[in-house]
C-alpha cells in the first residue's frame, strides 16, 4: 500500500513538474505529432512543426510556438529542417541537439559538459538549459528572428533572415537593417543627442506594443514605435520579427487564434528594401502586392519558381554578337550596390539630361545601366559594376533608368500589369481624339455607350472608372479616384509633407502632375454630403485659391487631392527657424499675401 501511495506520489510530482522541467535524456521526435514540451500554464510549447510551404519528401523545424500554432518565436538553429526520422534530443551530456534522420547533427546548442542539470521552457517563452544554479543557455539570449515580451534585445545579439540581419548597434542605441552582412538600408537613430552615451541600451517589445529602448542612463525609456493596435484586447501576444522579405514587423495574435496580424513594419514601400528582388529584378506593386519581375524579354528568371532569386541576361555582355542597346525603364529607379550616395563627388554621379545619361552608359564599356532623375535635378546614376541588385517601377517615381543588353531589344513585360490606368489612358486618348475630330454627335454616343457599358459590367466598373476618371482629369473636372490609385500615387503614403487640422498631408504624383493628397479624419458627413461639398468646392476657381483636382471616398478611407505648391507652407516664410534663416518675406510682400488672402477669401463668401 505504502509502495503503491509513492509510486502515485511519485508519479504526480513528476508529471507535475515535467510539464516545466525537461530532463536529460527527454526526446521530442519529428513524426509524432502528439509530443511538445509545454510551458506551465500552456503559454508556450516546443515542438516539431512542417515546415511551410509544405515540401517533398516532408521537411520539419524544432519551434517554440505560442498557444494556437502562430506565431513561431523561436526555432532550433534558425529554420533548420530534419526529415521525418529526425528529433530534438536533450542529451545526458547537457546539450540540446537537432538530429536529422540520417543521424547528422544539424544544430547543437554547445552546452555539453557545463554541469546542464535541466531544461525548461517559461510562461515568457524562453526556453532555458539550467546547472541548477544559473542559465547556462537560453533562447533569448540566442534570438532566431523574433524577439517576444521580457525578452532583452542588445548590442551583439543578431536577428537573421535569409541574408537579411538586424541589430542595434554598439553604445549608439540605434537600430540597423542590413543585407548580406554590408549594405544597410535602414537605419533608425532613435535620438541623436544619445551619442555614445548609453552604457547597455536594451530593445524591448512591451506587452502593450510599445517598441522601444531602455538604458540605466535613460531617466525613460526612448520609444521607437508604436504597434496600430497598441493596448488594446486583454490575451494578445506582440512580437518583433525580422521577416525573409528584409522587413521588420510587428505582429500581433490573440491568445489560441493561429493568426496573427502586422501591426507595423520599419519599411512601409516594401519596394524599397534592399534586393528584395534580387539582381537585376525589378519590383512593382499589382493590387497593393509587390511584385518582381526581369526588366524584358532580354532577361529570364534565375529560378522560375522563385520570383525573388534574380534574373539573369539571356545573351551575356561579352557573348554578344549583334549589337550592344540600351534598354528604357520608364519611372523606374535601380538600387546599387553598395548605394551610392546622393550629392556626392562621386564619379558614378553626374549631372547630365536625360538623353546623355542614356548614351554616356552606352558608349562606355564600364557601364551596365544609368538611372536619370527626371525631377529637374539632372542627377544621372552610373553603375559599373555587374551586380545590379534590385529596381524599383511605380508611375510616381520621377526618373527613368536605362539597362545594357545584347540586342534586338525584346519588349518589356506591361509595366505595371492591370493596376496600370496610365498605359491604357494612351489608346483612351487617341480614340477621344478622333472622336473630338470628328462628331459631337459620335462623342455622346461613345460617352452613353461607355456609361451603359460600366453599368453592365459592375464588377470590374472600379478599375475602369479609374481610366474614365483620368480622361476627366485632363479635362480639368474633378475626379475620383480610388484608394488604390492614391496608393499607387503616393507610393503607399510615404512622403508627409505636413498634418492639418484633419489629418496628414503626402506628395504624390497623379497623371503625371506631382499633388498633395490630404487625408480626411473625424468627419462625421456622409457620403453623399461630402461628395456634395467636394462637388462645390471643385466649382471654384481663383488664382488665390489651391485648386481641387481630385478625391477619393471608400468607407473610411477619405482624401482629398490638391495641386502641389512647391514652395510649401506659408509659415516658413514668415516666421525664424533654424533652416530658413535669409529666406523671410519682406514686410511689403506679407502685405501683398495678405491682399491675396483677402481676395480669395472675398471670392468664397461673396462672388461665387
Ligand atoms: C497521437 O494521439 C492520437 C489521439 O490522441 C492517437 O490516436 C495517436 O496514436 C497518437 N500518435 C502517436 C504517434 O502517439
Ligand atoms: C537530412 O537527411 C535527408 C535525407 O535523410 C537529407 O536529404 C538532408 O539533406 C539532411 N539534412 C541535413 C541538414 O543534414
Ligand atoms: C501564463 O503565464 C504568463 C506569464 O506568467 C501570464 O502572462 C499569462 O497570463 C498566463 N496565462 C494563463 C492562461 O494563465
Ligand atoms: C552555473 O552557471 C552559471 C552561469 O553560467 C555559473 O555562474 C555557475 O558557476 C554555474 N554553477 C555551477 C555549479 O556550475
Ligand atoms: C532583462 O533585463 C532586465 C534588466 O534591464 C532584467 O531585470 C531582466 O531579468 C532581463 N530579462 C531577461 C529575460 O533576461
Ligand atoms: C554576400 O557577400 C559575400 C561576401 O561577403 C559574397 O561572396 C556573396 O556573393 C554575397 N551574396 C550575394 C547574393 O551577393
Ligand atoms: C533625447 O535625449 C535627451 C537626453 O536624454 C532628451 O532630453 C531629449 O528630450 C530626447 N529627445 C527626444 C526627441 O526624445
Ligand atoms: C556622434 O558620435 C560621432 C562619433 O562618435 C561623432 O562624429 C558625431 O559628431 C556625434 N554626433 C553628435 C550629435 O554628438
Ligand atoms: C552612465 O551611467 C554610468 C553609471 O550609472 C555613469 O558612470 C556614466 O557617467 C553615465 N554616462 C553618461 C554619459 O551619462
Amino acid at each position: 500500500m505504502r509502495l503503491i501511495l509513492q509510486a502515485l506520489l511519485h508519479s504526480l510530482f513528476f508529471s507535475a513538474i515535467s510539464a516545466a522541467a525537461i530532463s536529460p535524456g527527454s526526446t521530442l521526435f519529428a513524426s509524432n505529432k502528439n509530443q511538445s514540451w509545454l510551458s506551465p500554464n500552456k503559454t508556450f510549447s516546443l515542438h516539431f512543426i512542417p515546415v511551410q510551404p509544405p515540401t517533398s519528401p516532408p521537411s520539419f523545424i524544432a519551434a517554440i510556438v505560442f498557444s494556437g500554432g502562430v506565431p513561431i518565436i523561436w526555432s532550433a538553429g534558425n529554420g533548420a529542417s530534419v526529415d521525418e526520422f529526425g528529433s530534438l534530443q536533450f542529451l545526458s551530456t547537457g546539450s540540446l541537439r537537432l538530429v536529422n534522420g540520417s543521424g547528422a547533427t544539424v544544430w547543437d546548442s554547445g552546452t555539453s559538459n557545463m554541469g546542464v542539470s535541466f531544461a525548461s521552457l517559461g510562461d515568457d517563452g524562453n526556453l532555458v538549459l539550467s546547472n541548477g544554479t544559473g542559465i547556462v543557455f537560453s533562447s533569448f539570449e540566442n534570438p532566431t528572428d523574433t524577439i517576444v515580451p521580457y525578452q532583452n534585445f542588445t548590442v551583439g545579439k543578431v536577428l537573421k533572415s535569409g541574408l537579411y540581419s538586424f541589430k542595434m548597434q554598439s553604445n549608439l542605441g540605434n537600430l540597423v537593417l542590413s543585407w548580406n552582412g554590408s549594405v544597410s538600408y535602414w537605419d533608425k537613430r532613435v535620438n541623436s543627442s544619445l551619442n555614445g552615451s548609453l552604457t547597455w541600451p536594451v530593445l524591448r517589445i512591451q506587452q502593450t506594443g510599445v517598441l522601444s529602448i531602455h538604458d540605466p542612463n535613460l531617466t525613460s525609456s526612448t520609444i521607437v514605435s508604436y504597434s496600430s493596435d497598441h493596448a488594446e484586447g486583454s490575451d494578445v501576444l506582440r512580437i518583433l520579427r525580422l521577416d525573409n522579405d528584409g522587413n521588420l514587423r510587428i505582429y500581433s495574435s490573440s491568445r489560441g487564434s493561429g493568426s496573427e496580424t502586422i501591426r507595423w513594419a520599419a519599411i512601409e514601400d516594401q519596394c524599397e528594401v534592399f534586393g528584395y528582388c534580387g539582381k537585376y529584378g525589378i519590383c512593382s506593386y499589382k493590387n497593393l502586392i509587390p511584385i518582381c519581375k526581369c526588366p524584358s524579354q532580354n532577361f529570364e528568371m534565375i529560378d522560375p519558381n522563385d520570383n525573388r532569386k534574380g534574373c539573369k541576361r539571356i545573351v551575356e555582355l561579352e557573348n554578344c554578337q549583334g549589337k550592344i542597346e540600351m534598354l528604357q525603364l520608364d519611372h523606374a529607379l535601380i538600387f546599387s550596390y553598395p548605394p551610392i550616395p546622393i550629392f556626392s563627388a562621386n564619379p558614378e554621379v553626374l549631372y547630365i539630361p536625360n538623353h546623355a545619361c542614356r548614351a554616356n552608359c552606352l558608349g562606355s564599356d564600364s557601364c551596365f545601366a544609368s538611372t536619370s532623375l527626371s525631377d529637374g535635378t539632372g542627377i544621372c546614376y552610373i553603375k559599373n559594376v555587374d551586380d545590379l541588385i534590385s529596381g524599383y517601377q511605380n508611375a510616381a517615381l520621377l526618373s527613368t533608368s536605362y539597362v545594357k543588353v545584347c540586342g534586338p531589344l525584346a519588349p518589356n513585360p506591361p509595366p505595371f500589369l492591370e493596376t496600370r490606368k496610365c498605359n491604357d489612358w494612351g489608346k483612351h486618348a487617341w480614340i477621344i481624339v478622333v472622336l473630338v475630330l470628328g462628331t459631337i454627335l459620335a462623342f455622346i454616343a461613345f460617352e452613353s455607350g461607355f456609361w451603359l457599358w460600366c453599368r453592365r459590367n459592375r464588377m470590374r466598373l472600379r478599375g475602369l472608372s479609374g481610366h474614365y476618371a483620368l480622361l476627366e482629369y485632363a479635362s480639368s473636372a474633378l475626379v475620383q479616384v480610388s484608394y488604390e490609385e492614391l496608393y499607387q500615387a503616393t507610393m503607399g503614403f510615404r512622403e508627409k509633407l505636413g498634418a492639418g487640422p484633419f489629418g496628414a498631408v503626402y506628395r504624390g504624383v497623379l497623371a503625371d502632375t506631382i499633388v498633395a493628397v490630404k487625408q480626411l479624419e473625424g468627419i462625421e458627413q456622409g457620403e453623399r454630403q461630402l461628395t456634395m461639398d467636394v462637388a462645390a468646392i471643385s466649382s471654384t476657381h481663383h488664382v488665390n485659391l489651391v485648386k481641387l483636382i481630385a478625391f477619393c471616398f471608400e468607407g473610411h478611407r477619405r482624401y482629398l487631392v490638391y495641386e502641389f505648391i512647391r514652395e510649401g507652407s506659408l509659415d516658413r516664410f514668415l516666421f525664424e527657424s533654424e533652416d530658413q534663416q535669409g529666406k523671410l518675406l519682406n514686410w511689403e510682400c506679407r502685405f501683398n499675401i495678405a491682399l491675396g488672402i483677402a481676395r480669395g477669401i472675398l471670392y468664397l463668401h461673396e462672388e461665387c
